[in-house]
């Protein structure tokens, strides 16, 4: 099954050039940080205190694919507790174990496009197709905040770019599957690059992978 495997920091460009790609060349896509946001909010929800490992996992098993679209799941602060639920290597197994059964069979039946942190360090070690997003900690803040301005959110740059820097570092430093490139990931730099240029890259990339 082909698999493209795209990780990176937050608001790094990932999802849209996900989705294009999906769409571009018939995959599916999987947004696997809305798994770890699903989970959250569910915990949110309950009343339950997202750092408790036991409530996330208890959510996570009963994970429903219907609240990955969610638009509630995109505030800042189910953001916050996505990346503390992350940190549990239960939920970290549970979702790691969704995702791969995706990957495995998606529902196209051609191929498979995920976005998140570990999908070409551990999800799908295996992915021909890797890509490590990124850009400077001040570019993505920059985007962020006009996101979250154009939904209507009130949002001040220097408490976005504080926050993504401190959810970079929980999302780097945790111990088990932190946020880093595959060694064998093409690396791009989205920081001076619009999304067309980022898929224009990027497609020549996975084009090329299949050439050779
Ligand atoms: O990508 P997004 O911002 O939606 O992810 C929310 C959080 O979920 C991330 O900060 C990260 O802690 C966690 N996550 C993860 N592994 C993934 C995807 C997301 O740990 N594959």
């Amino acid at each position: 099954m082909l698999v493209i495997a795209i990780d990176g920091p937050g608001a790094a460009g990932k999802g849209t050039l996900a989705k294009r790609l999906a769409a571009h060349l018939g995959l599916d896509y999987l947004d696997s940080g809305s798994l770890y946001r699903a989970v959250a909010w569910r915990v949110i929800q309950a009343g339950a205190d997202p750092a408790d490992p036991a409530a996330a996992l208890a959510e996570a098993k009963r994970l429903d694919p219907a609240d990955l679209g969610r638009p509630d799941l995109r505030t800042e602060r189910v953001a916050r507790a996505a990346a503390i639920v992350a940190q549990s290597p239960p939920v970290r197994t549970e979702l790691t174990d969704f995702q791969r059964r995706f990957a495995a069979s998606p529902p196209g039946g051609k191929g498979a496009v995920i976005d998140g942190r570990d999908i070409g360090t551990v999800v799908c070690p295996q992915a021909k197709a890797k890509l490590f997003v990124t850009a400077s900690a001040a570019e993505r803040a920059r985007r962020r905040t006009l996101e979250l301005q154009g939904r209507g959110e009130k949002a001040i740059y220097a408490a976005v770019l504080e926050e993504l820097e401190a959810r970079d570092r929980r999302d780097m430093e945790r111990a088990v599957a932190p946020l880093v490139a595959a060694p064998d990931a093409h690396v791009l730099d989205t920081t001076d690059l619009g999304p067309d240029a980022a898929f224009t890259a990027a497609l020549e990339y996975v084009t090329g992978l299949s050439a050779s």
